[in-house]
């Protein structure tokens, strides 16, 4: 059956794209590959880009882009999802080759909280990635990094993520009542991540996850973000399930943004999924009261 394999890349519009431009490069460390009035991409690795930022009139992730292996699997993928009711529709070949992709589709996820494209063949640059800050992104078959995500409509999403796109358990975080869910498309202990379903909960993605080889870098970042460069939002610790050490901070768009490095790989031959008390082991301290609503509270 045909799966996704990776995040491919995230695409995001914001208000302030010098706010952007100072984020990505000083405190991720991410190349910037091009810059316009209209736009910022940011590198991370070989590809072309991993983080595009729109200038726009709001601050939201307008699409998260799910690589696939190639166009037989794209076209199963789009008939599945289909299939379950989406409306799948292809861009026109201006807009696939704007993508660096060689192929895509794309639908709304259940809640209409953000387009997903099925894409494949991300292009690789003929530029050898250089981060500004000399961080060296864990990526590969890993994908981008991870997507944590409330819902509305818990079963829709694990319908799509679990019986259709091909994504796998990892585990679960019983996280003070809320029941997370953790799920993996490649030997990255998760790529996607989601809960809900409760009442009162926004519908909207709460992070987004990079992750550096060198606990230094990602030490460095947390410094840097404690003297004010950008807002903490949980300090520095490990998680219970994917091993990560981790910090988590707010993005020039109002979303989090989890640094970390050390997270666990699995592999489907040997993994057995279980379940969790509590996110960390220590550590992941909340450094700033947000509200109750706030998507960057869960995760
Ligand atoms: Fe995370």
């Amino acid at each position: 059956m045909a799966a996704v394999r990776s995040m491919g890349y995230a695409i995001v519009n914001a208000t302030d794209l010098d706010a952007w431009y100072e984020y990505g490069t000083n405190i991720v460390g991410l190349q910037v590959a091009e810059r316009t009035e209209s736009r910022i991409r940011f590198r991370m690795d070989q590809k072309a880009y991993r983080l595009e930022i729109n200038k726009a009139e709001e601050d939201r992730i307008t699409h998260i882009g799910w690589e696939v292996a190639g166009a037989q699997e794209l076209e199963e993928l789009a008939a599945a999802v289909s299939a379950l009711g989406y409306d799948v529709q292809r861009p026109d070949a201006a807009e696939i080759a704007d993508r660096c992709v060689v192929d895509m589709v794309r639908f709304t996820d259940p809640d209409g909280t953000v387009t997903l494209e099925l894409h494949y063949a991300l292009h690789d640059s003929l530029d050898r990635f250089a981060s500004p800050l000399g961080h060296v992104f864990v990526t590969g078959t890993g994908g981008a990094g991870h997507v944590f995500q409330l819902v509305k409509d818990v079963k829709a999403y694990e319908t799509l993520y679990f019986d259709t796109l091909g994504f796998r358990l990892s585990d679960w975080i019983d996280m003070k009542g809320l029941k997370l869910t953790f799920t993996h498309c490649n030997p990255r202990h998760h790529s996607y991540a989601f809960g809900g379903g409760v009442e009162g909960l926004p519908q909207a993605i709460g992070h987004l996850m990079f992750e550096v080889e060198d606990i230094d870098h990602v030490g460095r970042a947390h410094d840097k973000v404690l003297n004010g460069e950008a807002q903490l939002i949980n300090s520095l610790g490990r998680h219970t399930n994917d091993k990560m050490i981790s910090f988590y901070m707010n993005s020039p768009s109002n979303f989090g943004v989890e640094f970390g490095t050390g997270g666990l790989l699995i592999d489907d031959e040997t993994w057995t999924p279980t379940w969790y008390t509590d996110t960390k082991y220590w550590g992941h301290s909340d450094m700033v009261k947000l509200a109750a609503d706030d998507p960057k509270n869960f995760g």
